[in-house]
């Protein structure tokens, strides 16, 4: 594990974090995905005493790991429980309105996984809760119970790319026809139903992070987070993000590339009149991903992908 780790949670990426964020006009980072505060601790330990981070999560027990972890470092850290899609209003709320870096590690935590009670993993039983924010309602009991079987099919294929999502969908269906499924052994054996042999892994896998990212709206959640990262980033700022499937890199891909591009006029137009100016430039021109050394200490952090950008 790196230096920063704990039983908690051992960050993704410290170095190529520290390396984009701690250039020498780094005042204020905010840390939007704060978890057990593995990167806060890494940016405050090497970023010198005039840095501050602002961390923020979604979830109150994760505020309050970093919290106590961070005590040392407090008279330079502020915290922030909320949703990091509303970026611009929680910094509004500290009277911040512009930043030098902002850093989001999405996905869950190593802590969040290992609870069984917060119902993320199919390796143990617990509610099918899902979570990220436990005060809000919404768990993925609820959708299971409510959604019309195509829009389940949709989920599992959009969000989990599961060839099977039809039939799972149905048998979900059926099933809650009969008896609700409230915990994750009952999602499981339904899968397991449909697929057998080496596959059912994947599988399991695959349709339990489709539904995670419909309980938590991760990829429009995304989406507004990226908008007002750019609004609140000064010039030269930096924007770094760290994500777990293809699904959320394609996005942040997306996102930094029509950011970086600027006029779109035709080229044969002799002037520009769409007045589309860059505002990002690509510090990475391809993704960052963990050495073999780093997935051998830490194989969970083995699909991270890291992109930076600079705000122009
Ligand atoms: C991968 S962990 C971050 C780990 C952290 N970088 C560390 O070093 O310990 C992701 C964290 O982001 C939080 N999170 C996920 N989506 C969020 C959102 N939309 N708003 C705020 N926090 C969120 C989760 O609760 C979780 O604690």
């Amino acid at each position: 594990m790196n230096e920063f780790a704990t039983s908690y949670h051992a960050p993704v990426l410290v170095e190529p974090v520290l390396s984009f964020l701690l250039n020498e006009n780094a005042r204020l980072i905010v840390d939007a995905t704060l978890g057990g505060g593995g990167h806060t601790a890494a940016l405050l330990a090497k970023g010198g005493v005039e840095l501050r981070v602002i961390g923020i999560d979604a979830d109150s027990e994760a505020l309050a790991a970093a919290q106590a972890r961070l005590q040392n470092a407090s008279s330079r850290c502020e915290f922030i429980h909320g949703n990091f899609r509303s970026l611009t209003s929680l910094l509004g709320s500290l009277g911040v309105n512009e930043v030098d870096g902002i850093l989001a590690d999405l996905g869950v935590s190593s802590r969040q996984i290992d609870r069984p009670e917060r119902g993320f993993s199919y390796m143990e039983d617990g509610p099918l809760d899902m979570r990220m924010n436990p005060n809000l309602s919404g768990t993925a009991a609820d959708l299971l119970a409510t959604l019309e079987a195509d829009e389940l099919k949709r989920i599992f294929r959009d969000y989990g790319e599961e060839r099977l999502a039809g039939p799972m969908a149905r048998a979900i269906a059926r099933q809650r026809s009969q008896r609700p499924l409230q915990r994750t052994s009952d999602l499981r054996q339904i899968v397991e139903k449909i697929v057998k042999g080496p596959q059912r892994v994947k599988s399991l896998a695959r349709i339990f992070q489709a539904l995670r990212i419909a309980v938590n709206e991760e990829l429009e959640v995304l989406r507004e987070f990226l908008q007002s990262a750019l609004s609140v980033l000064r010039p030269g700022g930096r924007l770094v993000v760290i994500s777990y499937h293809s699904l959320e890199d394609r996005i942040v891909k997306q996102f930094i590339k029509m950011h970086e591009k600027g006029c779109t006029c035709p080229p044969e137009f002799p002037i520009c009149v769409c007045g589309k100016q860059s505002q990002l430039q690509i510090l990475t021109p391809k993704p960052v991903a963990p050495d073999a050394m780093e997935i051998n200490i830490n194989p969970r952090g083995r699909s991270a992908r890291l992109r930076a950008a600079q705000k122009r």
